[in-house]
């Protein structure tokens, strides 16, 4: 199979420059294990490897495929996925628990790029009411957990899970031990969707300048959107120095969901110059990818979801349709081509202006006489109060005197 702009895999370089002199941002993909385990989200292992497929032709750097402790479907979902792709590294998520990584390790043997991604909870919430630990015992298992890790991979993953709302000087001390014992991504995880823009920035610039061994690792931001902020949060985290992003399509995941990849993947590439930094995806895949996905799930995105929702490229308002067939730049700030849309659309219908029904009926190949013209549009506009757009159809039917309505 042809892979368009798929990379080397094993390159797992901390500061990567393209060929533009922005940085690269890896994109970690983790819709079929943070967002499969969602409410309404499940999938089979063959709907797994679809769409780990459609993820490997997206050109995404990282795929989490799963977490096999957790059951025996998806010990072989990720199984399956970590033999087949070849062009992305295959992650699986282990607690710091020998069981779950040791099953990380036999699912993922075969894989082309096989990375173990451990975690332990690091706030003082979870230590008192989850783990019962002392900040020392969560040191003691978190290099447990790397060190079992290291084990069986080379590229282990730490995360420090609710880190937004963790001492930054025990997440210091935490991730010192994790580098010490072999874990060459940091992650940060907004667990709860709690931090801000700059609050996340400053926490990454503080590990940065904190972490011993900062220059050898990536940091990583793992951003979820409970007040809707995963996708600023995550581009705050890269102005602060992170290097890679974890985040799924659609934005599916736990409760509002987790970071949307279509959304920061243009907003890093429409603001190059604010940036500074761009990812390897094909964003021109990206509409088909989050339609795969609601293909598979049954569940649609909402018609304002940016980038692939059905209304990011479509107009109504005649004020804007005016304007869009003057210069598209006046409403839009990306070409539809550019995440696989065919066009914008110019939807006729209650708000529309002249301009955009003379347009449409002109793209129709109707050259009308202004009398004509104006009757047509009259007609098509009174069409409004029963029915939502006006169809080429319809405006058919009424340059040609047909009867149009029931
Ligand atoms: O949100 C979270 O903290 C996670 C970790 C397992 C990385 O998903
Ligand atoms: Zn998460």
């Amino acid at each position: 199979m042809h892979h368009r702009g798929l990379h080397d895999v094993t390159d797992q370089t901390p500061s990567d420059v393209t060929a533009h002199g922005t940085q690269r941002i890896k994109i970690f993909d983790t819709t079929l294990r943070d967002g499969e385990q969602s409410p309404g989200f499940t999938m089979n292992a063959a709907q797994k490897v679809l769409f780990a497929h459609a993820l490997e032709e997206l050109g995404v750097d990282v795929i989490e495929a799963g977490f096999p402790n957790s059951s025996p479907a998806d010990f072989g979902a990720v199984q399956s996925i970590a033999r087949e792709i070849r062009h992305a590294s295959i992650c699986a998520l282990a607690r710091c628990h020998p069981a779950d990584i040791d099953a990380c390790g036999s699912a993922l043997q075969g894989a082309a790029a096989p990375r173990i991604h451990v975690f332990i909870s690091t706030s003082p919430l979870h230590r008192q009411h989850k783990l019962n630990m002392s900040e020392d015992q969560v040191i003691e298992h978190a290099v447990m957990g790397v060190t079992r890790a290291r084990s069986h991979v080379d590229d282990v993953e730490f995360s420090a899970e609710d880190a937004l709302r963790t001492e930054p000087e025990f997440l210091v001390r935490v991730f010192d031990a994790a580098i010490e014992a072999g874990a060459r991504t940091l992650n940060v995880p907004d667990t709860v969707g709690y931090t801000t823009p700059s609050e996340i920035r400053a926490l990454f610039e503080y590990l940065r300048a904190n972490v011993k061994g900062a220059d050898g690792v990536v940091f990583s931001a793992h951003c979820h959107n409970d007040l809707g902020l995963a996708v600023a949060n995550s581009l705050a985290a890269i102005e602060g120095g992170a290097r890679q992003v974890e985040c799924t399509i659609n934005g599916i995941g736990e409760r509002a969901g987790n970071a949307a990849m279509e959304e920061l993947a243009m907003a890093l590439k429409v603001r190059p110059g604010y940036y500074g930094a761009d990812t390897r995806l094909d964003t021109t895949k990206l509409l088909a990818t989050s339609r795969l996905l609601s293909r598979i799930t049954g569940i649609q995105v909402q018609r304002n979801k940016a980038i692939v929702g059905l209304n990011a490229f479509a107009h109504e308002s005649g004020i804007h349709q005016h304007g869009m067939l003057k210069n598209r730049g006046t409403y839009e700030i990306m070409r539809p081509q550019d995440v696989g849309w065919e066009d914008s659309q110019l939807v006729l219908g209650r708000h529309s202006g002249r301009a955009a029904v003379a347009n449409r009926l002109r793209a129709l190949g109707y050259v009308l006489e202004e009398g004509q013209l104006d009757q047509v549009i009259a007609e098509a506009k009174a069409l409004t109060h029963t029915q939502h757009v006006i169809t080429d159809t319809d405006l058919q039917r009424l340059v040609e005197g047909e009867h149009v309505g029931p």
